[in-house]
């Protein structure tokens, strides 16, 4: 079945339910243009005339002191580079005070057009610093310059935005422009990006939405790096042990995050642990998955705030509670997370909006004593209607509403807020 967002009705769906009071609507700047125009934008795909065909930023290492810098390049061959520096020159590269040789990794990107995947490994970068570049080959030509910032370090507040099910139709655009406005430090994906299945018929669909995110997520020319979990439509069902054929160009792009592979973690600041897992997608829950999340969640057992983000929530607010992936989900995962106390799970497929209760064992327990878990991924695909599924007995909220969430890790508390397409915050929480 085709989830291609059609963009003809941008209404939420039905109602929210709740158990609590409803905070009000504020609006968080003017509305969009007209839908035509936002559709007009959409319909067609524009690929830049010089420098790299996309541009995007992902963590490998310390993000306080690193930065990937990855780079579609028409054709490999060429030497591509990065210069950068803590001031802005422009295009003129030989004012940059640094300069980093991207390294090509042959990635099956390459059997679409030949396009082929660089990434430049910036290092020794100080930290809450902005700094700019320019990327690009003598051959080929050199991109606009951009520029991002090294996250904070140290307690310091971080903002990060999370969602998941964005497809690239109008609804996402929305909701990246009112995301692009947060000036966050960072964006966690919980998996089903461009909806394109891992096959290349639909490859374009990943050409749109880079260039959705280029668009719409960086303001004034900072980029926000992008940190991703898998999903279901990030793969296509061909009969191979192989992960990088059945998940040919979300592995390309994304599969050397944190330690390289389909799930990877990242510490972001002193306070921050994020564990970005595989819900059965590629690799099983449990194995070899299960292991390396145990030791992950021990290594991290005394930073503050714990996250973990999925694609399949184990507290699913649409879809089967007993549906295969969410039970194997909380057979081989809950156990850990309730074990070394994770802080918040990140939860997404089900295209809907849901708040639980704060869980363990899977029981409501007090405030403070156990995960919430917030979900479920309607960041631009169309959300389902919930209005005849009564409120889970683990669900605090529970509504058919397009959003995101935005998280504020402050020294003292987790600010949280989800905001939905009409930059109207429609929950918020602290923890
Ligand atoms: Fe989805
Ligand atoms: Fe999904």
């Amino acid at each position: 079945m085709s989830t291609k967002e059609k963009g003809t009705d941008l209404s939420r769906r039905g109602f929210m339910k709740t158990t609590g009071a409803l905070g009000m609507g504020v609006y968080l700047g003017s509305s969009l243009g007209s839908t035509k125009t936002v559709e007009a934008q959409t319909a067609r795909i524009r690929e830049p005339r010089k420098g790299p065909l996309h541009t995007y930023l992902t963590f490998s290492d310390d993000p306080t002191t690193s930065m990937d810098i990855n780079l579609a390049i028409q054709r490999k061959g060429e030497e591509v580079m990065v210069y950068y520096d803590t001031a802005p020159h422009g295009d003129d590269i030989n004012a940059y005070a640094m300069k980093c040789k991207a390294q090509h990794y042959s990635t099956l990107v390459e059997l679409y057009d030949r396009r082929a995947l660089y990434r430049a490994d910036l290092r020794g970068l100080k930290p809450g610093t902005t700094y700019y570049f320019v990327a690009g080959d003598e051959k080929y030509g050199y991109g606009d310059m951009r520029s991002f910032r090294t996250l904070p370090g140290g307690n310091a507040p971080v903002r990060f935005i999370n969602g998941g099910d964005m497809n690239i139709g109008p609804r996402n655009r929305k909701l990246l422009k009112w995301a692009g406005e947060q000036d966050a430090d960072f964006l966690v994906i919980g998996g089903d990006l461009p909806y394109a299945n891992g096959i290349y018929a639909e490859f374009t669909d990943w050409i749109q939405w880079f260039h959705n995110q280029d668009d719409l997520l960086h303001v004034g020319g900072r980029m926000v790096p992008l940190v991703t979990a898998i999903g279901n439509h990030e793969t296509n069902g061909y009969e191979t042990e192989d992960i990088y054929l059945r998940s040919p160009f979300y592995m390309s792009f994304f599969g050397r995050q944190g330690q390289g592979g389909v799930y990877h973690s990242h510490k972001m600041g002193d306070n921050i642990a994020l564990i970005m897992l595989d819900s059965g997608h590629l690799v099983p829950h449990g194995g070899t998955q299960a292991e390396w999340l145990e030791q992950e969640l021990k290594k991290f057992q005394h930073v503050k705030y714990k996250f973990a983000a999925y694609h399949v929530p184990l507290y699913p607010a649409y879809r089967d509670f007993d549906g295969a992936p969410s039970a194997s989900g909380r057979e081989h995962w809950l156990p850990l997370f309730d074990k070394y106390g994770l802080t918040v799970g990140l939860e997404h497929h089900d295209h809907v909006f849901k708040r639980t209760k704060p869980l363990k064992g899977n029981q409501v327990v007090s405030a403070g004593e156990g995960t919430v878990y917030l979900g479920d991924g309607t960041f631009g695909v169309d959300p389902r209607n919930m209005d005849d599924k009564p409120l889970h007995w683990y669900n605090e909220k529970q509504g058919g509403i397009a959003h995101f969430w935005v998280i504020d890790a402050k020294p003292e508390r987790l600010e949280i807020k989800a905001i939905d397409e009409d930059g109207k915050v429609i929950d918020e929480l602290t923890i």
